[in-house]
């Protein structure tokens, strides 16, 4: 790496922007994402729309089955339509699925019939004031944390028989949050949307690596999209929107690195570590940040009994 690339890179806008998505976009090995993937079922949570929309258009048109996960039939049926028309002989299916509802979840889970060989937990939110589910949970863990943790373990036996692939769609605003357990499940004075956002976040990071040294056949990433412009963004984060519009990737090129986490040969007996741009990244590259064993054994703890006591497992 260039010192110029270094400085870019430490200045994170430089890095997170597409112009960082281009100038790390020069070591792509472009052979990496020509991979036929017929055969081979993916689901994507959120996929109506961003990131979620992106990859599954990219695995889609690498041949793929691939199951959108949409909480809104309206939503989910315009980008079903969207991809129909792109992609005329691609195999896709709208399932409808709020990850945020454990129940729901599993009964989902139960549903889908057949091996998943790959499964991408892409919804995410970012709310600005705290609310509940109706399972009482605070509404961006139980959908980015929670949800897709049910969902991880529900779908577990399907991966593991297909020796298959689960990636995360995390968020390089974790990099500046200590896990708190009390933050995290929204037991706190004063709501901050972004905190809590970034704490679920890293809680994501955390749980990928946890599942990574439980179910070694299965391969656990996650990855770190950088700035895209989605819509996301644009309303949960209208001033940031505001003043990086013309900088932010496309949600393309926020995809890239998931699209190639599904499909790239060479991941093969890389688990459980979190990626930018198609390299492994530090999770910790602010020492302070770092979590007690215990608190990572507790984090375990709390996710699992919150599925267990929804889904009566
Ligand atoms: N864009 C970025 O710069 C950026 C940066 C870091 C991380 N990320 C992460 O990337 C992922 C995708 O976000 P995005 O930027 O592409 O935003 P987006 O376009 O708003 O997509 C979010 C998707 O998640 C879905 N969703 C939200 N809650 C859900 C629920 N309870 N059940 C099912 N689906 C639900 C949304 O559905 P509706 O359309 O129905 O709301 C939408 O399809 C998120 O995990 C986000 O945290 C994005």
């Amino acid at each position: 790496m260039s010192l110029l690339d270094s400085v870019l890179d430490a200045s994170v806008a430089f890095s997170f922007d597409r112009t960082g998505f281009r100038r790390h976009a020069r070591r792509f090995v472009p052979g990496d994402t020509q991979v036929s993937m017929r055969g081979k079922t993916v689901l994507v949570t959120g996929a109506n729309s961003g990131i979620g929309f992106a990859i599954s258009k990219a695995l889609a048109a690498l041949g793929a089955t691939v199951h959108l996960a949409c909480r809104d039939e309206g939503r989910g049926q315009r980008a079903l339509e969207t991809l129909r028309a792109e992609l005329p002989t691609a195999d896709l299916h709208l399932q409808l699925l709020d990850v945020s509802v454990l129940s729901e979840v599993q009964r989902f889970a139960e549903r889908l019939r057949g091996p998943i060989d790959v499964l991408v937990n892409n919804a995410g939110v970012l709310p600005d004031t705290l609310s509940r589910t109706a399972e009482g949970h605070e509404v961006t863990f139980a959908t980015n944390v929670l949800g897709p943790h049910a969902l991880t373990s529900a779908l577990m036996p399907r991966l593991v028989v297909a020796r298959g692939r689960v990636i995360t769609i995390a968020s390089g605003g974790m990099l500046t949050q200590k896990l708190d357990l009390k933050v995290l499940q929204g037991d706190v004075e004063r709501f901050d949307g972004v905190v809590a956002y970034a704490q679920t976040k890293r809680a994501e990071v955390i749980l990928s690596e946890q599942w990574a040294v439980k179910q070694p056949e299965v391969t656990f990433s996650t990855m770190h999209p950088g700035w895209a412009d989605t819509p996301a963004v644009r309303s949960s984060l209208p001033r940031f929107y505001a003043v990086m519009k013309r900088l932010l990737r496309t949600p393309e090129q926020g995809a890239d690195t998931a699209v190639w986490l599904a499909v790239a040969p060479r991941l093969e007996g890389k688990s459980g570590l979190f990626w930018f741009d198609r390299a492994p990244a530090a999770t910790h590259p602010l020492r302070w940040t770092r979590e007690s064993s215990t608190d990572r054994e507790l984090l375990w703890g709390l996710v699992e009994a919150a599925c267990a006591t929804a889904t009566g497992r």
